[in-house]
């Protein structure tokens, strides 16, 4: 693709200067988003926490639309975690549902803007309809050249740094590796994010200010970022807030930089 090749596309370059945003460099590679607050939104409206759900749903295709237009090459969103079992079956059910209804409206864009859409987390304890309709999403976009668009699914870091170990050691038992070979990158190539680059910046919407187990590995340099607005009232404009708040921050990675030195 075009884009690809020779950096930001017209389109690309247009909104950045419309939106007063810096160079290529400085607008975030990877953005993760935990994406709370969908209950809260609804209970204020007397609605039910499904409705909540719902029209976060529409939040995530509005960001990944926006987040495609700015160039940004992945988009995490943490969708459901490991201890998100915990809620009445009821609301689980809605949630394991929302796959389906996202993807059914939403293809036909995410092929037209060649974004290929991904999932991380326990996939094998999701229910088979959910697993199914998420495999296929991933099948026919494998190919897709564009934004990459991330689902953490039945994610949990936790569980993903316990896989990751029993592999580990299931390749020193069989001699592949051996203990003296394991370094950070033999880490990295064994989490679920192994193919993608660590996230530049994390969202948290709704006030909390946690990780509630998301990316625990991943998020060690990460420029953290967070908003009172609820997920669902989340829009083009405070992902520009945010990107803007993450283009004044100064990342060191335990150095210095330049005029610091003297
Ligand atoms: C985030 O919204 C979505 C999921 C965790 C699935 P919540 O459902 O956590 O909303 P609040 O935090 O109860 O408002
Ligand atoms: C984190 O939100 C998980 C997702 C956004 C999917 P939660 O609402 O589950 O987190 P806690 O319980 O407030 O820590
Ligand atoms: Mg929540």
């Amino acid at each position: 693709m075009l884009k690809k090749i020779f950096g930001k596309s017209q389109k690309e370059k247009k909104l950045l200067k419309e939106q007063n945003l810096s160079e290529i460099d400085l607008i975030p590679s990877h953005i993760a988003i935990i994406m709370d607050g969908n209950g809260r939104w609804a209970k204020k409206r007397a609605m039910p926490r499904i409705a909540g759900h719902h029209e976060g749903m529409k939040t995530v295709r509005k960001i990944a639309r926006c987040a495609d237009d700015l160039g940004i090459k992945v988009l995490t969103l943490y969708a459901f975690s490991t201890e998100n079992w915990k809620r009445p079956k009821s609301e689980v059910d809605y949630l394991m549902g929302l796959p389906e209804k996202f993807l059914k409206s939403f293809m036909p864009e995410i092929m037209e803007r060649d974004i290929r859409v991904q999932m991380m987390g326990e996939k094998e304890a999701l229910p088979a309809s959910t697993q199914a309709v998420l495999n296929e999403a991933m099948e026919r976009t494998k190919n897709n050249n564009g934004l990459i668009l991330n689902f953490a699914m039945n994610y949990g870091s936790r569980a993903e740094i316990v896989r990751a170990m029993k592999d580990i050691m299931v390749e020193v038992k069989n001699g592949n590796l051996t203990v003296d070979m394991i370094d950070e990158s033999t880490i990295n190539n064994y989490l679920m994010t192994s193919q993608l680059p660590e996230p530049d910046l994390l969202i948290r919407t709704s006030g909390e200010v946690r990780l509630s187990n998301f990316m625990l590995w991943q998020l060690a340099y990460t420029e953290f970022w967070f908003t009172d607005t609820l997920w669902p009232d989340f829009d083009e404009e405070t992902l520009m807030e945010a990107i803007h708040a993450f283009q004044k921050r100064n990342r060191r990675y335990g150095g210095l930089k330049g005029e610091e030195i003297n």
